[in-house]
C-alpha cells in the first residue's frame, strides 16, 4: 500500500512539474521598460492630462518650441513635418490664442501670422468651464478641407483622416509639454461653431480640438 502511495505522488509530481513548464512556455515576460534610463520613456511616463494652469507667461523661446514640436517642419528639404498626415496633406493648421489676440501657426516662415486682436480664451474650453481662459496660451487644431480636395466626395473619410493627423499632433503637444514640465489637455467637446465664428474662419475650415497650454499651478505639478 505505501509502495502504491509514493508511485501516485510521484506520477502527480510529475504531472504538476510538466503542466507548469508546459505554462510558463505560453508566455513571454516581458523586459522591465528603461523609463529612467531612455528619454523618451521617462517623457511618457509624465504625460498626462492637466485643467488647471498657473497665470505665468509662456516664455517666446518655449512657445517656439512647443508649435515647432507640435507641427514645424523636420525636414526643410522636403518641408515634411513633426507629425505624419494622410497622403501628407498637411491639412491641419494651428492657431495659438492668447491674451493679445489669435495667431495663425506658419510652418515654413515658423512665425505666427495675427489673424486678430481678440482674446477668445473664454470660449475655447468645455461649454461651462473656466480654465481654458486661465492658461497663458491655447492651441486651436483647425481642419482646412480645402487641402483634402481629393476626398471631397467621401465626407466621413475627411473626418476620419482629420481627426487622426490631428491626434498626432495632439500627442506631440503632451508630449512636449512632459518634457517641458507645462501643463495641457486635449479638449473635443468645445463649441466649434460659434469658434468658427469668433477665429473668422474660411467655411472648408473646421474646429477639431483646443488644447490649453500653461505652467502648472504650484502644487500641481507632475515633478
Ligand atoms: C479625442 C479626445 C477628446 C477629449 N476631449 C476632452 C474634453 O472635451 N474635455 C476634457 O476635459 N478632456 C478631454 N479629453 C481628455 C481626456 O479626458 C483624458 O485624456 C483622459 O481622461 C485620460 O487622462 P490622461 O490624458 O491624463 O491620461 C479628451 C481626450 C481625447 C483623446
Amino acid at each position: 500500500m505505501k509502495k502504491l502511495i509514493i508511485i501516485c505522488l510521484s506520477i502527480s509530481i510529475t504531472f504538476s512539474v510538466f503542466l507548469f513548464a508546459e505554462e510558463v512556455s505560453n508566455s513571454i515576460e516581458l523586459l522591465k521598460p528603461q523609463i529612467d534610463e531612455k528619454p523618451l520613456l521617462k517623457i511618457m511616463n509624465e504625460r498626462m492630462s492637466t485643467r488647471e494652469y498657473s497665470n505665468k507667461e509662456i516664455p517666446d523661446q518655449m512657445l517656439s518650441n512647443l508649435l515647432w514640436a507640435a507641427f514645424g517642419i523636420n525636414r526643410p528639404e522636403t518641408g515634411m513635418r513633426t507629425a505624419p498626415s494622410a497622403i501628407n496633406a498637411q491639412e491641419i493648421d494651428i492657431y495659438v490664442a492668447n491674451a493679445a489676440g489669435l495667431y495663425l501657426y506658419e510652418p515654413k516662415k515658423h512665425v505666427l501670422e495675427l489673424i486678430h486682436n481678440e482674446d477668445i480664451r473664454e470660449h475655447t474650453g468645455n461649454p461651462g468651464t473656466e480654465y481654458a481662459k486661465t492658461a497663458p496660451v491655447n492651441l486651436i487644431l483647425v481642419l482646412d478641407s480645402a487641402k483634402f480636395s481629393m476626398f471631397a466626395d467621401y465626407e466621413e473619410m475627411v473626418k476620419i483622416m482629420a481627426f487622426s493627423d490631428a491626434g498626432f499632433i495632439g500627442q506631440n503637444i503632451y508630449l512636449f509639454c512632459a518634457s517641458e514640465k507645462l501643463a495641457t489637455v486635449v479638449l473635443g467637446a468645445i463649441d466649434s461653431e460659434k469658434l468658427h465664428k469668433l477665429m473668422k474662419l474660411r467655411d472648408e475650415q473646421s474646429v477639431l480640438f483646443s488644447l490649453p497650454v500653461g505652467y502648472f499651478k504650484i502644487g500641481d505639478s507632475n515633478e
